[in-house]
């Protein structure tokens, strides 16, 4: 497995591959990679020839209070892993070989209306920072195929609208959200918790199951639903920022829907946790 840092030296690779008639799988990352990570890398060895991960903590995707001085980068550790799950390449570019005519970009990727509610609602430009690199990173490597996880749902969807309405012509794989044992969704912001509060946060995935029981049995008043979980988040020391019923597409949901997703994020001393559960009653 090799580590490159430069464009060029990633294109030269890639442009062999395809010579020789290989197909490749993207796996774009932020580093400090953990099973669920993994399990997206897995999904990508089975859907391509060649997997490509890409180690990129973005700047753009950050907010001026958020945590990018202090995001957990671990490159060494991450090669470790990823050589042991049969990855081909990492990529892990400095910062002015992604945003090549300098930071911040002139040219950026906004997808409406979806960028704008739920996380985007709470994280101002951070799906344009995410659409933006992620437009980046395929043109970089251009891809067949890139996997993504569901643990970020909305991310995933504004990826694939984009894919769709720009055609790049890459196949958007999702992969369902790695969990620990006790049913918080793994995360490389999990670290951050003390111990106290690592013990509380399952109780989100909990909220979560508890709504998605709440659909099962039938029920519509969404907004009631959630707010009652709402409540028991913050009985419990979260102070969550949302909690809503959503259509798979991130839509309203309407009663007689058979697919639904669940999304929250909430805070845990300040840690911000966000998670989610798709329901089906088919
Ligand atoms: P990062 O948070 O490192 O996540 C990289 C990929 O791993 C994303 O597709 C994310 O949804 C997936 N992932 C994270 N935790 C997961 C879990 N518990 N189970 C399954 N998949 C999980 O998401 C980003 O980086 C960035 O926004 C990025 C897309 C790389 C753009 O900078």
């Amino acid at each position: 497995m090799n580590t490159l840092h430069l464009a060029s030296e990633l294109r030269a690779t890639i442009d062999r591959w395809r010579a020789a008639g290989d197909t490749v799988a993207l796996v774009p990352t932020m580093g400090n990679l953990h099973d669920g990570h993994l399990a997206l890398v897995a999904k990508a060895r089975e859907l391509a020839t060649r997997v490509v991960v890409t180690i990129f903590v973005n700047p753009l995707q950050f907010g001026p209070n958020e945590d990018f001085g202090r995001y957990p980068r671990t490159l060494p550790d991450d090669q470790a892993k990823l050589q042991a799950a049969g990855v081909d390449l990492v990529w892990a570019p400095p910062v002015e070989e992604v945003y090549v005519n300098g930071y911040p970009p002139a040219t950026t990727i906004t997808v409406l209306p979806i960028a704008d509610a739920l996380e985007g609602a709470f994280r101002p430009g951070f799906f344009t920072g995410v659409a933006t690199v992620v437009a980046i990173l395929f043109a970089s490597v251009r891809p067949d195929i890139a996997v993504f996880g569901e643990k970020d749902w909305q991310q995933l969807q504004i990826i694939r609208r984009m894919v769709d309405d720009l055609r790049f012509g890459i196949r958007i794989v999702g992969h369902p959200t790695a969990r620990a044992a006790d049913g918080l969704a793994l995360s490389s912001r999990n670290q951050y918790l003390s111990t106290a509060d690592r013990a509380r946060a399952p109780q989100i995935h909990a909220a979560l199951q508890a709504v998605a029981h709440g659909l099962q049995a039938g029920r519509r008043d969404f907004a009631a639903l959630c707010a009652e979980q709402s409540a028991e988040l913050a009985a419990a020391g979260f102070k969550p920022q949302y909690l809503e019923v959503r259509a798979p597409s991130l839509a309203q949901p309407e009663a007689d829907d058979r697919e639904f997703v669940v999304l929250v994020a909430a805070l845990l001393g300040t840690t911000r946790l966000i998670d989610n559960l798709p329901v089906s009653l088919c």
